[in-house]
């Protein structure tokens, strides 16, 4: 139990220092105990509370939906229970109150955020592929499809607005106080709270496209792939068809995720991320050990810690296992995505989009 909780307690605070990467003024500020009241707060005491005690240890952190997801992902690894319901409400009800930088994006009319490049923003790729959606809808007919700009509409990748941005504050705060055209003609104002950071997702995505060659700049434009050819790849040469179904485990894949997250699911499976409309996030699936010592019991669970001298497990009820490591243990790892990471050396770029076209055909 003990070794469980500092477990806990690293993933925490690894979690923390990613959020905190950002805050260079002065030292830190006291940690809020106790969390904030709001719809989910009690599923979030029962089912974190029950592993690791200190919930306030939660509290006070800002984090993006992603690396609350990797926390939370990070707790069921080291025996958090509860259904996929119940951590699906827990990282919404994390995300949703405890942002990062608690107060930049919540706070509206906060005004434009100075910040250097040590708080970049961390692009969360589910919000971009709903902040598309908006910006389809609202303003790609002036700022163009790349965001780099028409004759009707400046240069958003460029724009001080967009790279002053952390989270909407700056996006937000323009629509609401410049009253800006849209293409439906709703009010500009009225793009605020959630889209408005969503909005921002996607912009500074764009930013990070034009950048550098991160893996948000490959192509992403399904039209690009031949589904056809990508059903051939699916069953036959990229033995996807070993694991997957299109009418089983894959079924709708197409309707579950954008084209952005689709591709990027596929390609690493264990990015975290929502699908369309929110729906709940995808849990890593947890890499298992099957454990047997010399003349003794097969143990099999989920992978605590395991490095050259010793290996720790948890059984499926829950019980904690650890060895010191001999030439006489068997130790046998099962890394769920392995396949996936191998496969990223095999895909030619055309093998990637048709696959891409192919799976966004899956509604
Ligand atoms: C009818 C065309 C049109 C639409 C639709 C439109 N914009 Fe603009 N936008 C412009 C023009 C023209 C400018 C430059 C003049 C200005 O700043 O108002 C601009 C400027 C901006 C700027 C400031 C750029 C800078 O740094 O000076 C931002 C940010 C922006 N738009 C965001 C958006 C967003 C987000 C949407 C969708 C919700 C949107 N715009 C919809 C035409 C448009
Ligand atoms: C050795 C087994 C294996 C092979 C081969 C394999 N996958 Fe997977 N794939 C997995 C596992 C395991 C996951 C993770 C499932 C999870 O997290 O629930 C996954 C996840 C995915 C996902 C994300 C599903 C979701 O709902 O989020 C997609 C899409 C996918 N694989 C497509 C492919 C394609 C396309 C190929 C062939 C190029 C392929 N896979 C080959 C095992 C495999």
């Amino acid at each position: 139990m003990t070794l469980t909780y500092r477990g806990l307690l690293i993933s925490l605070v690894f979690a923390a220092s990613v959020a905190a990467q950002g805050s260079r003024s002065g030292p830190p500020k006291p940690v809020p105990r106790g969390l904030p009241d709001a719809p989910g707060k009690e599923i979030v005491q029962r089912v974190c509370g029950a592993t690791c005690h200190g919930v306030e240890i939660v509290a006070g952190k800002g984090n993006t939906r992603d690396n609350w997801t990797n926390v939370v992902n990070g707790m069921v690894a080291r025996g958090a229970k509860g259904t996929p319901q119940e951590l699906g409400d827990i990282v919404e009800f994390l995300a949703k109150n405890l942002p990062p930088r608690t107060g930049a994006a919540g706070a509206g009319g906060a005004g434009f955020i100075g910040a250097g490049p040590d708080d970049a923003h961390i692009v969360d790729l589910a919000a971009a592929a709903r902040g598309k959606s908006v910006y389809t809808a609202e303003c790609q007919n002036c700022h163009g499809e790349a965001a780099r700009g028409t004759k009707d509409g400046a240069d958003l990748v460029r724009s001080l607005v967009v790279l002053k941005d952390r989270y909407g504050a700056s996006v937000g705060s323009f629509l609401k106080l410049k009253k800006h055209p849209t293409q439906s003609g709703r009010a500009s104002a009225s793009i605020e709270g959630d889209q408005a950071i969503d909005l921002a997702h996607f912009l500074h995505m764009k930013v990070a496209e034009t950048l550098r060659n991160g893996p948000y700049s490959q192509p992403i434009n399904v039209l690009t792939g031949d589904a056809k050819a990508g059903q051939e790849y699916f069953n036959g040469a990229g033995g996807c068809a070993k694991c997957h179904s299109v009418t089983g485990d894959l079924a709708g894949i197409g309707r579950k995720y954008e084209p952005v997250m689709l591709q990027q699911k596929f390609l690493f499976p264990k990015t975290l991320g929502f699908g369309r409309g929110g729906r709940g996030p995808t849990l890593q699936k947890p890499v298992t050990l099957t454990v047997t010592p010399a003349g003794g019991k097969t143990v099999t669970g989920t992978l605590v810690h395991l490095d050259d001298f010793n290996v720790a497990l948890r059984d499926e009820a829950g019980d904690y296992h650890s060895w010191v490591r001999t030439a006489s243990l068997k130790v046998e790892k099962n890394d769920p995505y392995a396949a996936h990471v191998e496969m990223l050396d095999k895909y030619t770029d055309k093998n990637m989009h048709d696959i891409v076209a192919y799976l966004e055909s899956i509604k």
